[in-house]
């Protein structure tokens, strides 16, 4: 497999995709709700899955697709080629802001992270990165990132983790709130990853996330320095859903050792 022409291919899918997207942006969505009332999916994610799915079927037949939708194939392992999509992530965002929302994808082979995209699609910039090949914002080549202190770090954290809840102690949370210089909380989890790996955010947290919100950001975030584990300093195995942290390097291990401590046994 020629991994230049598989990144050319999933860039042209991408921007196909997202220019779908914004012309559906006149017509009206209809809108469900899946696991409870606020996660919400539209028509024009499941269209947008279906469309990626169609195309990678077709091109290449014994790739596997593990998409939020669900149209994709039934992932219980990475092994060949598996494309990890979000077709639109920050559907929230999507419905009632009409931007802040990106196409997610990370394609992986034997379970190594190989092409990472996220592409914000009002903004129209894509972000893509490659095994051992470097970072890129559009065309230009992202540097490293350097070091951060608590003090000084502006942290990516929805504030329902911040108040008592099933998967952290928020005490801690609530110091690490008290300690950085700012917080924000932008509804995409991949836009957040782009922010940290644009240096515009130090670090993003979460308490849950699904291996398509992430996939595409960890293939990114690797090439310019950024950890991304789980809460637990754990590995992310890419299968199921974990809690989730990408940050600078120094500060991802002193965030997790001074402030985030998560609960052994999550509870209501
Ligand atoms: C959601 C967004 C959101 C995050 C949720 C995700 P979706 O993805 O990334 O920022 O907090 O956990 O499920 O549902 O918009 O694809
Ligand atoms: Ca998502
Ligand atoms: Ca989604």
């Amino acid at each position: 497999m020629d991994i230049h022409k598989l990144d050319t291919y999933a860039k042209s899918l991408i921007k196909e995709a997202a220019y779908n997207i914004k012309t559906s942006l006149t017509s009206e969505l209809i809108i469900e709700s899946k696991s409870e009332a606020n996660d919400l999916v539209t028509n024009i994610d499941k269209e947008t899955e279906k469309f990626f799915i169609k195309h990678i079927k077709a091109d290449f037949a014994e790739h596997r697709i593990f998409g939020e939708e669900g149209f994709g194939d039934d992932i219980k392992d990475l092994s060949g080629f598996v494309w990890l999509l979000d077709p639109i992530d920050g559907t929230t965002n999507f419905i009632h802001q009409k931007q802040n929302f990106a196409i997610s994808l990370g394609i992986y082979k034997d379970g190594v992270g190989i092409l990472g995209y996220i592409y914000n699609v009002m903004e129209d910039t894509l972000l893509s990165g490659s095994l051992n090949g470097g970072a890129y914002l559009d065309d230009l080549r992202l540097p490293r990132l350097g070091a951060s202190s608590v003090e000084e770090a502006v942290v990516g954290i929805n504030a329902r983790w911040v108040v008592p809840n099933r998967y952290v102690h928020h005490e801690g949370m609530v110091s690490l709130l008290k300690t950085v210089r700012g917080t924000r909380s932008l509804g995409s989890a991949a836009i957040e990853i782009s922010y940290v790996v644009t240096g515009k955010l130090d670090a993003y947290i979460s308490m849950r996330l699904s291996p398509w919100d992430i996939a595409g950001g960890m293939v990114i975030a690797k090439e310019v320095g950024a950890i991304a584990t789980n809460l637990a300093f754990e590995h992310l195995d890419l299968l199921d859903a974990d809690s989730f942290i990408v940050s600078k390097p120094g500060l991802h291990e002193q965030l997790l050792t001074d402030y985030i401590q998560i609960k052994q046994n999550p509870a209501d």
